[in-house]
């Protein structure tokens, strides 16, 4: 099956190099050839290191390199059987960006979005086909995370979370099935995380290093909130949880926080432009706030 993976960020550059491992040839589509141009060369790198670390053969990392093929052209996608998209965070771009993706593949291709809190529903019912629509929703950094949340929609045609979740499982993944509820599971539980991360940094009741410290060191969690939300990046994270409380009418379990929309708004999204929560800056000491 070929696939089309649209947004060669952290995540879609992430799956492509999953899907091209699996051995799927791979359509990778983003608006910037900047952006594709970083996403290819980091792949290329990345699948080198493992097989310098003798994790593939060289053979198998040039194969996977080759079955590539970065494009700015959506009609590249008319053989697909699978489309999965990792745009940003916004409903109004996913919906158009699927309504120009219909045009061109194939009736039967399944489309997917790899959205971390918005309703499957909603981007489906966008499409003319939504009953082939679901969510598959990878963790970042795709390659290394097991877990990948499926997400059927009210729309979804019966059948289809069951073979997503067998092609899924076949990447070497640990697929869950979860209904089509605001951030699934995984960013409904990391909201409250976060956000009392942020409470506890603005009473003063202790630094951001020692809240991640605690967290990390004593309480098991490979990272700790602030150094986490500085990696997926506050333009992702933040949209997450506004996306939520919305979604939860309002509840003020899941309410954003100022700190971090501060950050959102100066472009201080973290370790992607240098500066978040800590600072990434060449030659800063780590961590600094
Ligand atoms: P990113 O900002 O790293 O990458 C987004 C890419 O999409 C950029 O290269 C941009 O040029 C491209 N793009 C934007 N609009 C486009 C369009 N209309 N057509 C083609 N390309 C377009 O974002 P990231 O972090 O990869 O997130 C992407 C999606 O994945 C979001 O929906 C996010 O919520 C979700 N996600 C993010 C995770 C994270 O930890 N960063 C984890 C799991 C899901």
């Amino acid at each position: 099956m070929t696939i089309g993976i649209i947004g060669s960020g952290a995540m879609g550059a992430g799956i492509a190099q999953v899907v091209a491992v699996a051995g799927h040839e791979v359509y990778l589509l983003d608006q910037s050839a900047t952006a594709l141009e970083k996403a290819t060369a980091n792949i290329a790198s990345t699948l080198r290191k493992l097989a310098e670390k003798g994790k593939m053969t060289a053979e198998a990392a040039q194969a996977a390199t080759a079955r590539l093929h970065p494009t700015t052209v959506m009609q590249d996608f008319v053989g697909c059987g699978l489309v999965i998209e990792a745009i940003v965070e916004e409903l109004g771009v996913k919906q158009q960006l699927f309504r120009q993706v219909e045009v061109v593949v194939p009736a039967d291709c399944i489309l997917a979005s790899n959205t971390s809190s918005l309703s499957i529903a909603s981007i489906a019912s966008a499409c003319q086909r939504p009953e082939r629509f679901i969510g598959i929703h990878f963790f970042n950094p795709a390659p290394l995370m097991a877990l990948v949340e499926i997400i059927p929609a009210v729309q979804t045609r019966a059948g289809l979370a069951e073979e997503v979740r067998a092609l899924v499982q076949g990447w070497g993944k640990l697929p869950v099935l979860v209904k089509d509820t605001p951030g699934f599971i995984v960013n409904r539980v990391a909201r409250p995380f976060y956000g009392e991360a942020i409470r506890l940094l603005e009473e003063g009741v202790a630094d951001m290093a020692t809240i991640d410290w605690v967290l990390t060191e004593l309480g098991g969690f490979r990272m700790g909130p602030f150094a986490l939300m500085d990696f997926i990046g506050h333009d992702v994270n933040y949209r997450v949880t506004e996306s939520v409380f919305t979604a939860f009418f309002f509840d003020p379990r899941f309410k954003p926080s100022f700190t971090q929309k501060r950050l959102f708004e100066a472009g201080y999204y973290g370790r992607k432009s240098g500066r978040g929560f800590y600072n990434y800056a060449e030659g800063a000491a780590m961590p600094e706030p």
